[in-house]
């Protein structure tokens, strides 16, 4: 069967990966993707069989943009919305694109839907951290939302947003709150493909405080077929106005990570280096897999080791991609003491 889809925002991390994961698979289908290419953005996340195929089409602009949101909505039966400013480090220093894309541009894509009744599923992506830190483990959908970065803020915010527009309008929409992904092609602002890079340059690892922070790690493929099934589930009635997490339900502490990491390279603990902890840490996050389950029939697939494995594979073979943004790896923060940062 023929569909339309728009994904904003896929030309950043996991929607680039989700492109290439529905176009493979779903021949028929045409893909409009809206992506203003920040710094996070990069037009090398699209491959070229997908950017010269009639099946794909680029538009460059902004999700806040009415204009040119409802002209691609107007095409499209469903919707996967990713676009964002996704970074909790770079929110801490300035948190003004958070509000305006994460926010306001979470109300455009909500407001051309109610313009757009053909639209017959809509994905909004959200995000664990709505959550703050883990009150009870594991995190249901129930849990209280303390977000505790402005980027967080921002993310409920728009969950929130998108929550008042199916309880108002009877809007078409489920949202997802994906915890930590990793994988191919994430900027090295993020912290898995941050200790990947640095351990092939044989550079220091940087730990947040004492790297104690717990966090569900997901595969980002895993995370891709997820998001497949909630667009093709067959009775969206299941998951229409519902919030799902998509986690693996085990957590692993920043430096667990990082120690795994540097053993897959054969180097030592000596190469990790301890700065000041983030402000606004999430001690704890980890995801109840239950709700995916009971509605979606997903499971994670695949283990920390392995996914590390394929992360380090990915990166090494992909050096051109990421050594020209290197310098971003770290971002400056203002301390509680109005000190700045590099994290
Ligand atoms: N990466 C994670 O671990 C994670 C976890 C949970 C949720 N999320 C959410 O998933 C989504 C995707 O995250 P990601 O890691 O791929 O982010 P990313 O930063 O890698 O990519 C974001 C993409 O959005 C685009 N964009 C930003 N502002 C835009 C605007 N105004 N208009 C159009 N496009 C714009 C950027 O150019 C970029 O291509 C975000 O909504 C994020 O909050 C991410």
């Amino acid at each position: 069967m023929k569909k339309t889809v728009l994904l904003t925002g896929a030309a950043g991390f996991i929607g680039s990966n989700f492109l290439k994961y529905m176009f493979e698979k779903y021949p028929e289908y045409k893909f409009l993707v809206l992506d203003c290419l920040t710094y996070a953005g990069n037009p090398d996340n699209i491959p070229d069989y997908i950017k010269q195929s009639s099946r794909f089409e680029f538009w460059y602009g902004s999700v806040t943009n009415p204009d040119i949101v409802n002209s691609l909505m107007e095409r499209a039966s469903l919707v996967v919305h990713f676009a964002a400013e996704s970074h909790v480090a770079r929110s801490i220093f300035d948190n003004s694109k958070f509000f305006e894309t994460d926010v306001l541009g979470t109300q455009v894509m909500m407001n051309s839907l109610l313009k757009n009744s053909q639209i017959e599923r809509f994905i909004h992506i959200s995000t664990s951290e709505v959550y703050g830190t883990a009150d009870t483990r594991p995190m249901t959908e129930e849990h209280p939302l303390n977000p505790r970065s402005p980027y967080a803020g921002a993310k409920a915010g728009a969950d929130r947003l998108v929550y008042s527009y199916w309880c108002t309008y009877d809007v078409p929409v489920t949202i997802i709150r994906p915890f930590n992904n990793y994988g191919p092609a994430q900027h090295l602002e993020k912290m898995i493909a941050r200790f990947v890079t640095s351990a092939v340059s044989q550079k220091a690892l940087t730990i947040h405080g004492l790297g104690e922070a717990m966090r569900d790690w997901i595969y980002v493929e895993d995370h891709c077929e997820a998001l497949d099934r909630a667009l093709h589930i067959e009775d969206f009635s299941k998951i229409k106005n519902e919030v799902i997490n998509i986690g693996t339900g085990v957590s692993t502490s920043n430096i667990d990570i990082a120690e795994m990491i540097l053993s897959k390279f054969n180097l030592s603990n000596d190469m990790l280096k301890f700065i000041g902890d983030r402000p606004g840490q999430v001690d704890c996050h980890n995801s109840s897999t239950e709700k995916s389950y009971n509605l979606l029939g997903w499971k994670a697939k695949t283990t920390l080791d392995k996914g590390l494995d394929k992360t380090i594979e990915w990166y090494g073979n992909n050096k051109a991609w990421w050594e020209k943004i290197e310098w971003m790896k770290q971002v400056p923060i203002y301390t509680k003491n109005n000190t700045v940062e590099m994290h």
